[in-house]
């Protein structure tokens, strides 16, 4: 059975990202917000989005139409009885996304349908227990920019159903992504590995061992990667990497997951990054 109604929950950054690539794949979304505005703003990121695409030559005037016409708006959860799917993207807030997932138990009719979390640090078994149904239940997360980059984490927890693997995994295929399976255990497989580093980076940098420039340049032309690591901390928000750092740190009890007294001291100060204007570096 193919998946063709899928509902997002959450328009933020991730939300209106998954939703733009459902959408792109030709499912109808229904984005959930908790007010107008909201909703009105997730929109208006799927737009720029595609603008960027037309501008870039890669997609038509009627794709971009054809896509925007896929996507509702809602800010009443009900919205979301008769989806197939539902991904919910919202903030990292345990008590909230319990709260989610109780109420789509509740709403959602069809008895087939995936409820899916794009959680990157909580665990996916303690949502799946808060419904009737956590054999339906199950982590899909995307990466940001979700447009454009192309890995899935599938989490499955003990109590996921084989079928809810095989048809989360082969709708997560179809939007063009390569999925890659993890147990449910904090990070995952992805931030496992990159906050870590991230982390170690602050550490040099507030050792004084180098600059910001010189770290992220190190990484970029010394070990090809896109962004250096104090980039991608002000790309990702120091608040989230202090947050799964600090998830992580409760969950194995590693220095190496243990957060950085600078980062600390900058989540304090506001300075969570590109969204703040300003992090280890300045944003205009
Ligand atoms: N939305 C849509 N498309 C975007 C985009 C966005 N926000 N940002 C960039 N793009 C597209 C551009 O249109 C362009 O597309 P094209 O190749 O088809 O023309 C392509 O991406 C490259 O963009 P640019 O040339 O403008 O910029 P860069 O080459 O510098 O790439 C980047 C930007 C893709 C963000 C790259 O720097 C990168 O890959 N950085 C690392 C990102 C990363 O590691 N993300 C994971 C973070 S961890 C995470 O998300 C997990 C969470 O749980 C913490």
């Amino acid at each position: 059975m193919t998946i063709e109604r899928v509902g997002v929950i959450g328009g933020g950054l991730m939300g209106s990202g998954i939703a733009e690539v459902c959408a792109r794949s030709g499912s109808q979304v229904v984005i959930h917000e908790v007010d107008a505005r909201t909703a009105e703003a997730a929109l208006e990121r799927v737009q720029t989005s595609l603008n960027r695409a037309i501008e870039r030559g890669k997609m038509s005037e009627s794709e971009r139409s054809g896509i925007l016409a896929r996507i509702i708006l809602s800010t009443d959860l009900d919205d979301q009885t008769d989806r197939q799917l539902v991904i919910e993207a919202a903030t990292e807030n345990e008590e909230l996304k319990k709260q989610i997932f109780s109420d789509l138990d509740r709403i959602v009719t069809d008895e087939s349908a995936i409820l899916a979390s794009n959680t990157s640090s909580i665990p996916i078994t303690r949502l799946g227990a808060v419904t009737a149904r956590p054999e339906s239940v199950i982590g899909l997360h995307f990466f940001n920019p979700v447009p454009v980059m192309a890995l899935v984490e599938m989490v499955t927890t003990v109590k996921t159903a084989e079928a809810t693997e095989q048809r989360a995994r082969a709708y997560a295929e179809g939007l063009g992504k390569t999925v890659i399976q993890a147990k449910d255990r904090a990070g995952f497989v992805v931030n496992m590995l990159l906050v870590p580093y991230m982390l170690a980076a602050i550490r040099m940098h507030e050792a004084g061992v180098a600059s910001a420039e010189d770290i992220d340049t190190g990484m970029r032309l010394g070990a090809n990667h896109p962004m250096g690591p104090l980039e991608l901390t002000d790309f990702v928000g120091l608040d989230t990497t202090k947050y799964v750092a600090d998830v992580l740190f409760d969950e194995f009890k590693e220095p190496l997951y243990a957060s950085p007294p600078l980062l600390t001291r900058m989540v304090e100060a506001g300075l969570l990054g590109r969204k703040t204007g300003a992090g280890f570096y300045r944003y205009d």
